[in-house]
């Protein structure tokens, strides 16, 4: 037998078929058993009817629970009334692996569904999850390397904090600890030196305390750093990107984003608009003018502003210029407004909030350091990244992806715990 995918077997039309999969759902009766099976991708009806095998054949065919997996063999026809149309006539079965009864059952709590997170990825709705977060992956690879930049990795175990060090996991390392990487970015700062243009996807540590359907304490981010880049340079690149990846996933994704009720149409639509930038002063006019929500100058914007600030929005914007004072220690401030940095978030439309954060990067040592020591740290764990400064710096900027919460915004699925396998948060590590 040569196995082909549910999906090419229905683009054969009517003809001999042999598939394999798991049982998706099942029901019978004495003389005929229903089957819907699935593989990774598409699910078909098919039917086993008790006259065309023997009795031993036809009895292990009435103990198929869901979950066991087979392959089989028949003819493959329209059918209107089967769930994708088809239907499998089957003349030849084989049961590869039998199951106990599925733990999984209609209207479970999200709780227990993520007890069995290992089963549940097997479902309609989180394997088209999986299938568009890899397609978005790839097309963020086909986008670097048109665009010219080198892979580059760098430690997951850093002895140094990015973004403040109270999410920082501490590591037992030999007799002595160090920490889970909040970031690729100084790492990448050194390796601009060497090769101007780079970019990578790796998975960063924060021990968030709070738990919000924003939040992870193991996420994916897709960074980029690149020597030369200023603040304009840098968020007009980050539009680029977005909408290079949202367009490719909308064109190549369509019927996934249809099973999650996403219209691909509304995505291809958005990545045709300008997408506006404005300083975090003019977003503060604006929660103030429509929104009614006032806000002082001197903080990063909370959920809930970021919230009311884009319901004023249909496309993702640019938010630059937060204030200095509550940025990390490397975004420099801007040289004509010193209580401003040179740094913005990316915002989705809808709901999703900060997607993107990035900044030009400080060239000062003398204020990173005093900054790093208002915060209480070593300054002397900084040195090699003040090195960096001192042998031939050039201004460079960057930013990274929230992976997760771009797919979350995607797919419009109202937790970001759905946008990764196996999520981590502050309440759950397992399995
Ligand atoms: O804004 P952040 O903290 O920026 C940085 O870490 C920079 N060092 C990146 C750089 O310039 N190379 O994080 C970047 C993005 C956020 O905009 C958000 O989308 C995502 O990472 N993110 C999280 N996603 C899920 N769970 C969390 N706990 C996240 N924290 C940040
Ligand atoms: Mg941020």
């Amino acid at each position: 037998m040569t196995f082909i995918s549910i999906k090419e077997a229905m683009n054969k039309g009517e003809s001999e078929v042999s598939i394999r999969g798991w049982v998706y759902r099942e029901r019978g009766s004495n003389k005929i058993k229903f089957i819907v099976l699935r593989d990774s991708s598409d699910i078909i009806q098919c039917v086993i009817k008790k006259d065309a095998f023997s009795d031993e054949k036809w009895n292990s065919a009435v103990g198929i629970q869901i979950e066991t997996s087979m392959e089989l063999h028949g003819t493959i026809k329209k059918d209107d009334r089967a769930p994708t149309g088809y239907e499998i006539s089957v003349n030849e079965f084989n049961i590869i692996g039998e199951s106990d009864t599925y733990p999984i059952t209609k209207d479970q709590s999200p709780e227990f569904l993520l007890d069995k997170r290992h089963l549940w990825i097997r479902s309609r709705r989180l394997s088209t999850i999986m299938k568009i977060r890899s397609r978005y992956v790839q097309a963020r690879d086909e986008f670097f390397r048109k665009e010219g930049f080198y892979r580059f990795d760098a430690p997951i175990l850093q002895p140094n904090q990015c973004e403040g060090g109270s999410t920082l996991f501490e590591v037992k390392y030999y007799k002595d600890k160090t920490y889970l990487s909040q970031s690729w970015q100084l790492y990448a700062e050194a390796g601009v030196f060497a090769l101007e243009k780079i970019y990578n996807m790796g998975p960063t540590f924060r021990a968030e305390k709070s738990k919000t359907s924003r939040h992870l304490s193991e996420f994916w981010m897709a960074e980029m750093e690149a020597a030369w880049f200023d603040l304009e340079k840098v968020t007009a690149f980050a539009k680029k990107e977005l909408k290079y990846c949202i367009k490719k996933v909308a064109e190549d994704c369509s019927e996934e984003l249809k099973i999650l009720e996403r219209d691909s149409k509304e995505l291809l639509e958005m990545v045709e608009k300008d997408w506006p930038t404005i300083k975090y002063r003019k977003a503060l006019k604006i929660l103030k003018e429509k929104s009614g929500m006032n806000v002082e100058f001197g903080k990063d914007l909370r959920t809930i502003e970021e919230e009311k600030l884009m319901t004023h929005f249909k496309t993702p914007i640019i938010v630059t210029h937060y204030p200095k004072e509550a940025m990390a220690f490397y975004k420099p401030k801007d040289p004509e407004i010193p209580d401003e940095a040179l740094c913005f978030d990316m915002l989705a439309p809808e709901g999703y909030g900060e997607i993107i954060g990035g900044s030009q990067r400080s060239t000062n040592i003398k204020e990173m350091e005093e900054e790093l020591e208002k915060q209480g740290e070593n300054i002397k764990n900084y040195d090699w990244y003040f090195d960096l400064r001192r042998y031939g710096s050039v201004p460079h900027a960057g930013y990274g992806v929230g992976v997760e919460r771009v797919i979350a915004w995607i797919c419009k699925i109202d937790n970001i715990k759905d946008a990764i396998p196996f999520p981590r948060t502050m309440l759950r590590k397992e399995p």
